[in-house]
């Protein structure tokens, strides 16, 4: 492996460049009972030095992943190393009241044992708040330093053109993204490419769904089925469609003929076909140790010929249709939280 193949892509128009595959941290400060489980502080090490090593320099964050312990485990992990990577994180969209954005990024700083947050994003749009007085709030803290670029996570056109709108120079758009997820396609890319807006791209291995390890959809964990491909009896689901399970079904018994025919697992031939769309700033992984790093490494590395892309892009045609072009892949109708 030559760490240095792994390409740097800008950051909108910010001037901030990043690695192409980007490690999500949501696990990381997990316990019995969090969304991904207990996770050791050890393993988080490893994973970041695995990670620095292979080139990968971004790292994803939320205040509200394992309620700030995933933020306190990345602080500790990069001390000593905060120089050499590239922090993103987001605030809850709950907590943009009028002058408190300030409270919550430095909650963040101070978990983070650091002084600048390099891609500081709202994690949902703004919906009980004035978006002006957030979005102008963001802009000092900017200009303080305090933030290098301003983001946004799950914003749709409409959220989008009104958040552009009032001046703020958004760096990112962070959406769900990935073979079986392909609705920002139509409507969000467009607005992104168009207004110089990056897109970082998250559950690229549909929590591992993409990654083949899975025989059946009865095999993958219940909490990673809440999504619209599964049907609405899933435990947890609330998007209340019927599902397309015969078509995840079908669309992933063709992407494994694809990916058995090119010799290559799964994983990387789904991680290869999304750094490959050429609006693709940043491709997150939730890696869970160096191991399954460096295989999603791997895949990002390798570029797909014209032919291998039309065909995946082919392959998940039927399920795009089916599940349509609302990028929120949880809720539905009136409930969908993407405009
Ligand atoms: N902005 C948002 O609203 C939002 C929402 C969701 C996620 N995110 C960000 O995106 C990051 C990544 O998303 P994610 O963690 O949901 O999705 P993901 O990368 O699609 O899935 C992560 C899971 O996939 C499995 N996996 C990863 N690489 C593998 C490999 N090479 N082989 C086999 N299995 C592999 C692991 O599962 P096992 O646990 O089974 O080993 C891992 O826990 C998050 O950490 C977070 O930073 C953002």
């Amino acid at each position: 492996m030559n760490p240095s193949a792994l390409e740097l892509r800008p950051v909108g128009q910010s001037g901030l460049e990043i690695s192409v595959l980007g490690l999500g941290c949501w696990m990381f400060g997990g316990q019995e009972g969090d969304y991904w489980g207990g996770h050791d502080e050890r393993e988080a090490h490893n994973l970041i030095s695995a990670a620095l090593e292979l080139g990968v320099n971004y790292f994803d964050e939320a205040e509200m992943y394992n309620s700030g312990r995933s933020e306190e485990a990345l602080g500790r992990v990069l001390k000593g190393r905060r120089d050499k990577a590239v922090i993103g994180t987001k605030i809850n969209p709950v907590h943009c009241a009028t002058g408190r954005i300030r409270e919550r990024l430095e909650g963040s700083l101070q978990r983070l044992q650091t002084d600048y947050i390099d891609i500081y994003m709202v994690h949902w749009p703004i919906r009980d708040f004035p978006v002006q007085a957030a979005y102008e709030e963001l802009m000092t803290l900017q200009s303080e330093g305090k933030i290098r670029v301003i983001g946004v996570s799950n914003y749709g056109v409409q959220d989008l053109g009104e958040a552009l709108a009032t001046g703020m120079s958004i760096g990112i758009n962070q959406m769900h993204y990935n073979l079986l997820s392909r609705a920002i396609e139509s409507e969000v890319v467009p607005l992104c490419v168009e207004r110089g807006v990056g897109i970082m791209g998250y559950m690229a291995l549909l929590q591992g769904i993409l990654s083949g390890k899975y025989h059946t959809i009865d095999d993958v964990p219940p909490i990673r089925l809440r999504t619209r491909h599964f049907r609405p009896d899933r435990p947890d689901s609330r998007h209340g469609e019927p599902g397309a399970e015969a078509e995840v079904n079908k669309a992933l018994a063709e992407i494994r003929e694809i990916a058995d025919g090119l010799g290559l697992p799964m994983e990387q031939l789904a991680l290869a076909w999304t750094a490959s769309k050429p609006w693709m700033t940043c491709v997150l992984t939730g890696a869970r140790t160096p191991e399954q790093l460096r295989s999603n490494w791997e895949g990002i590395t390798r570029v797909l010929p014209a032919d291998v892309m039309a065909k995946l892009d082919a392959v998940t045609e039927p399920l795009l249709r089916k599940l349509g072009n609302n990028p929120d892949y949880w809720q539905s109708g009136a409930n969908a939280r993407i405009r």
